[in-house]
């Protein structure tokens, strides 16, 4: 018989109550009862993350957590090994390094469509990425196909379009300006320059400046409850773009979509994104139609100990 609680399924047949469930959840919902771990009566199972770190921990394979997909471990594109990497055994840093460092936005495509496995097994790859209190409210909307992405690009064309109308009124940014409203005048000084410039490539040379002819677009959003919905949909952007290189796809971030559509609302409805949802990350991703030659250094951070 399982000992049950909303979320956490412990077999006591297998349980040899180690408590090495106990120690790693990071909720305390977990105690040993009658040399058995348990889960919190239900009145406490609220807290219960659902991180399956209890699940990961246990020698005995007692433990399961139903809300967990088992699936998210088959990829389409390539062969999981599941056994878990302990820290500092199994992966050469410098291939990690290697991958991080080379890792490049990508602003030229080839028009190959992504395959759907790919994408697939991407979006399963960037749900493995934390998110806070593991709410793991994201989602995410693929468009898979160049007029897809060419009708959003049309989309965000005309909401930048207005905007640097808007921005040009000197009177309007002023005195929206005197009043505190300053995001006119900041867009105009630091943007509006560029994206006309950008407009006007794109009606004159037909060149895609917004997403760079990329066949595929994934916006990464949320959806309400998540506490920290915008680092959520980065840490999973991040997973993508690694593992994108890593299948011969280039990506890139796209901030002026996400900021087009923070701002006009209605660009999500047309896509069927329910109002309810929030888009933080759009990454455009295709094969690339460039190459680099090689890893380039960065800009000296800042770093600092302050105990010495
Ligand atoms: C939040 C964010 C938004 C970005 N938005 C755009 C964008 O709209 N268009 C673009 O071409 N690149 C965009 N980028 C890519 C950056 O320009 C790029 O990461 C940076 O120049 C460093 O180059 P690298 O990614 O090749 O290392 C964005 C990057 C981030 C992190």
């Amino acid at each position: 018989m399982h000992s049950t609680s909303a979320s956490v399924f412990i077999d006591p047949d297998r349980c040899s109550a180690c408590g090495a469930c106990i120690r790693v959840c990071p909720s305390d919902i977990l105690s040993l009862e009658n040399s058995i771990a348990r889960a919190a009566p239900d009145t406490n199972i609220a807290l219960c993350l659902q991180c399956g770190h209890c699940m990961a921990a246990c020698p005995e394979s007692a433990i399961d957590i139903p809300a967990l997909d088992p699936n998210l471990h088959d990829f389409a594109t390539f062969t999981l090994d599941p056994a878990w990497v302990a820290p500092g055994s199994g992966l050469p840093t410098q291939d990690l390094a290697r991958l991080i460092c080379s890792r490049r936005s990508c602003r030229h495509y080839r028009q190959t469509p992504v395959e759907k496995e790919k994408l697939a097994d991407l979006i399963k790859l960037a749900v493995f990425a934390p998110s806070g209190t593991n709410s793991q409210a994201w989602t995410f909307t693929c468009l898979s196909s160049r007029p897809e992405v060419l009708a959003l690009g049309q989309s965000i064309k005309a909401f930048f379009k207005r905007l640097n109308k808007k921005a040009e009124n000197v009177l309007l940014r002023k005195s929206l300006a005197l009043v505190g409203a300053k995001t006119l005048d900041h867009y105009y000084t630091n943007y509006y320059a560029s994206v006309k410039t950008a407009m006007e490539q794109m009606e004159k040379e037909n060149r895609d400046r917004l997403f760079h002819g990329a066949p595929t677009l994934i916006l990464i959003g949320s959806s309400p409850g998540a506490s920290c919905p915008k680092e959520d949909a980065f840490l999973a952007a991040g997973n993508i773009l690694l593992a994108a290189h890593t299948m011969g796809l280039g990506t890139c971030l796209i901030g002026y979509a996400v900021a087009a559509m923070a701002a006009d609302r209605s660009i999500q409805k047309e896509l069927g994104i329910p109002e309810s949802e929030t888009i933080h990350a759009a990454v455009a991703l295709g094969y690339p139609d460039e190459t680099f030659q090689r890893i380039t250094g960065r800009k000296k951070p800042k770093i600092r100990f302050p105990g010495k």
